[in-house]
């Protein structure tokens, strides 16, 4: 069953029923002021920081689902009804619902009893606010007599604090209205030098003390002001705040009329914070005009016009045109734009992520990287310096740093083993897309101790040693708190509850090793030794080339199961992910990273241990971390066995690894296995199957639930997740082939064989390449013309004499 439809060619997904099996999300914004919304108008909004800088309040895991919102209200003076053109909150019988999830707006309607409104919301390019646009029209026989509501519910600031320090917050809250504009300055009086403010169009009363709109024992679904037809201009004082504006709307038989309000957020300097001087009001001087060029509905509308086109843009970097309409989808649209999520929000805020835990990743933000250093190369350069600021002087790596601070987060410190080599896979990616060596000669500090800077280089440096000085007694890295599986925690051994499985480490970790971190070593230490090479330090690039196949040689001996890659040995020395084990014989990452490195492609094992995720971890929904699962807890495993089998690393499919598997068969030339994982978890492929998959079907969830879960193919965690990177550089760069490398765009599919070929145009260091691939053999070998010349192997050279168009043709064979 669908709940909707993809309209590509507006860059949409417009959902026709509004009870989605859960709230599907969109992103508003794409700078500095951001918004999360539901297809039913829930969600907040925030600023750089979803924690310290939240602007309105959304309620988790609330019942009903999703409540907070921007909500609007109409009512119908005559018959005394209102209703929600958005569903919710007041869930009247509405026709003709659409919700239009784009990139970087949602438009939300639906008529009832004769009057259409639809509203859009989006944030402008460079602007900390979000503009509304509610457009009504009467398709009656009769003149309408309407109000119009337009509501919003302050947090004070703190997310956190907001949620749990009720004793102060409820004496905190303070609004000024001016000019019909509301203004949120809670705490303005003292040391915050920003405030929130919520502006409307047509301005007549309003509210913003919220049980006065709301009334006593009211919900969001019946505001009393709202149901008694007039908002009673209350001033907050204490208590919650809110914005809630009051328009009339009175139209002709199909007469039009539209109404602008806008939400947003601004900052004075600490001296120009009253005006007048010594007063307590706030200095609107620079603020007015901004909110008075948005309110009109021109202002309103060219803004629109310069987000659509930045789009344009940014996704036209990278199009293609295969036989496939989900990875056109995909790949065009969807799962770019969802790389550009996870740039911005890491793994913040989201229907799952409540903005108030986690910072950015080291790890995550080096392998989100892969897939959106295309479209904000100069954004990638500097979250590349930022990361680097963040690494510890040993080459380790805070596990997290915090956005507003850019500082390492120390309640969950470092100790993640293969934290530092991402580092190097972020940079390496970084210049194959640009060419711009200069970021390795930019001064970084380390653990941001001013003093410390050395160049980016000798980061890159220290994180491969850091591995090296931290070998176990196989010779295999040892894992540290934790590798890529964060729920493999085989120094930790907890047995009190609520722990923490990442910071608790009760064994001195001298002893477990991973074999995943080993696969990453040597496919990071590759990537460094390809970057000194070409900087012309070959004795260096010898050195690495030399430990990386040293490595390789412990791989052979230690890490090597007979059918496939082992995982890991725990804190006694015990075998993980091997058919000696009862419960978790075989793993996906370490047999993933291994093939995707080229590790066992010479001598079978990489076939092998391929062969192994397709006969022991592939379902129809995605492959599984595992198998078997881990059916109780395991002290000497940690997390993983916490999770009822079938969930997140406990043998789910954990989609973000499922590409490594996907680029291991290209490596293996099969084509048709790795485009076939790729649908598997493809979430257009899978809208059809939304009543089971539950989560959006334009963008990637986190995981899907595993073969042993009882909601098997059920997916969680949508949006913020490294699949979005992985499944976007799995299928561009290695089964279309279209991909980065430090001399040039190398062109290498690996397609299915009843692919006819397809076409793609991608701006590569500021050349339009298009690319035109036709399959006259099954196998994967390839013969280029570069604007009608042929050329010598498979990369194509970027043209010295200013051309700024390449015709590409590929013949595979
Ligand atoms: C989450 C984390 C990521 C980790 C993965 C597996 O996606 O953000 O860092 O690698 O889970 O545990
Ligand atoms: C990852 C895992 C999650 C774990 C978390 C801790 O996100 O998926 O299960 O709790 O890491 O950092």
């Amino acid at each position: 069953m669908k709940y909707g439809y993809f309209d590509d060619r507006n860059r949409e997904y417009v959902i026709t029923q509004p009870d989605t099996p859960l709230p599907w999300m969109n992103y508003l914004g794409c700078q500095a002021y951001f918004g999360i919304i539901s297809n039913t108008a829930g969600g907040y909004s925030f600023y750089r920081d979803a924690r310290l800088r939240r602007i309105s309040r959304y309620r988790y895991n609330q019942v009903p689902f999703d409540v907070g919102g921007r909500y609007i209200y109409l009512r119908d003076d005559e018959t005394n009804e209102f209703w929600s053109p958005s569903w919710q909150p007041t869930q009247s019988d509405i026709l003709e619902y659409t919700c239009r999830h784009g990139m970087g707006y949602t438009t939300i309607g639906s008529s009832y009893k004769g009057i259409e409104a639809h509203t859009r919301y989006f944030v402008p390019l460079d602007e900390n606010l979000e503009i509304w646009q509610l457009t009504v029209t009467n398709h009656r026989s009769t003149r309408a007599a309407l109000k119009g509501f337009a509501s919003i519910e302050f947090c004070l600031w703190d997310a956190q604090d907001d949620a749990t320090n009720f004793q102060r917050n409820f004496n905190t809250g303070q609004v000024e209205v001016e000019d019909g504009v509301i203004y949120h300055k809670t705490e303005y009086r003292e040391r915050r030098n920003h405030f929130a403010y919520f502006g409307c169009s047509a301005p007549s009363r309003f509210d913003t003390q919220r049980e006065a709109f709301l009334g006593r024992y009211r919900g969001w679904d019946k505001p009393k002001s709202v149901e008694a037809g007039e908002l009673t201009n209350s001033i907050a004082h204490g208590w919650s705040p809110i914005g809630a504006h009051q328009v009339s709307i009175d139209l002709e038989p199909n007469e039009t009329a539209q109404f602008v309000f806008v939400l947003g957020y601004h900052e004075n300097p600490v001296e120009k914070k009253f005006d007048p001087p010594g007063s307590q009001i706030i200095n609107k001087r620079t603020v007015k005009p901004v909110i008075a060029k948005y309110l009109s509905p021109a202002g309103a509308d060219a803004a629109f016009e310069k987000l659509r086109q930045y789009w344009e843009t940014t996704l036209g970097i990278l199009q293609v045109q295969t036989p496939d309409a989900h990875t056109n989808r995909m790949v065009n649209i969807w799962n770019a734009y969802q790389c550009m999520a996870t740039f911005n929000m890491s793994r913040s805020a989201s229907f799952y992520e409540s903005g108030i835990g986690r910072g950015l990743g080291f790890r995550d933000s080096n392998q989100d990287l892969l897939g959106f250093v295309h479209m904000v190369p100069s954004r990638a350069r500097e979250r590349i310096l930022d990361l680097a600021a963040t690494q510890l002087p040993t080459g380790g790596a805070y596990h997290q740093y915090q956005p507003l601070t850019k500082r390492g987060n120390n309640d969950i410190g470092g100790g993640f083993n293969d934290d530092p080599h991402w580092l190097i896979i972020g940079v390496s990616a970084y210049l194959k897309e640009t060419g711009d060596w200069s970021i390795l000669d930019e001064p970084v500090q380390y653990d941001n101790e001013p003093g410390s800077e050395k160049p980016l280089y000798e980061h890159l440096q220290r994180s491969f040693n850091y591995t090296l000085e931290r070998l176990g007694p196989h010779g295999l890295p040892l894992i540290g708190r934790a590798d890529w599986n964060d729920c493999l925690n085989l120094n930790c051994f907890s047995d009190t509850p609520g722990q923490s499985f990442q910071t608790t480490t009760n064994k001195d970790g001298k002893v477990a090793e991973s074999v995943f971190i080993a696969a990453l070593f040597v496919y990071a230490g590759r990537e460094l030794a390809a970057i000194a090479q070409h900087r012309g330090l070959e004795a260096e690039a010898k050195k690495y080339i030399g430990e990386t196949e040293k490595q390789l040689a412990v791989i052979n001996e230690h890490g090597w199961d007979g059918e496939w890659f082992l995982r890991a040995y725990d804190d006694f020395g015990a075998k993980i992910g091997s058919n000696e084990c009862a419960e978790g014989k075989v793993f996906i990452e370490s047999n993933g990273f291994c093939a995707l490195a080229g590790i066992g492609l010479e001598d079978g094992k990489a076939l092998k241990a391929m062969n192994a995720m397709r006969d022991h971890l592939a379902t129809p929904h995605g492959i599984v971390v595992q198998q078997p699962a881990y059916s109780k807890y395991y002290l000497q495993l940690g997390e993983i066995s916490s999770y009822p089998p079938g969930y997140k690393e406990n043998a789910g499919i954990f989609c973000h690894v499922n590409p490594w598997v996907m680029i291991g068969e290209t490596r293996l030339g099969r084509g048709d296995a790795a485009h076939d994982y790729y649908t598997r978890i493809n979430p257009s492929a899978r809208e059809n199957i939304s009543e089971l998959h539950r989560c959006e079907p334009y963008v990637y969830a986190q995981m899907i639930a595993g073969k042993d879960a009882p909601t098997f193919g059920e997916a969680k965690n949508s949006w913020l997740t490294g699949t979005a990177a992985w499944n976007y550089y799995a299928i561009t760069q290695w089964i279309l082939g279209i991909r980065t490398s430090l001399s040039g765009l190398e062109i290498a599919p690996v397609i299915p064989k009843n692919w006819p070929g397809f076409t793609a145009k991608r701006v590569f260091r500021g050349v339009t390449y298009s690319i035109t691939i036709q399959r006259k053999g099954p196998g994967n070998s390839i013969s280029l013309t570069v604007d009608g010349q042929p050329i010598d192997g498979n990369i194509v050279p970027i043209p010295t004499d200013g051309r700024k168009e390449v015709n590409v043709v590929g013949i595979l064979t």
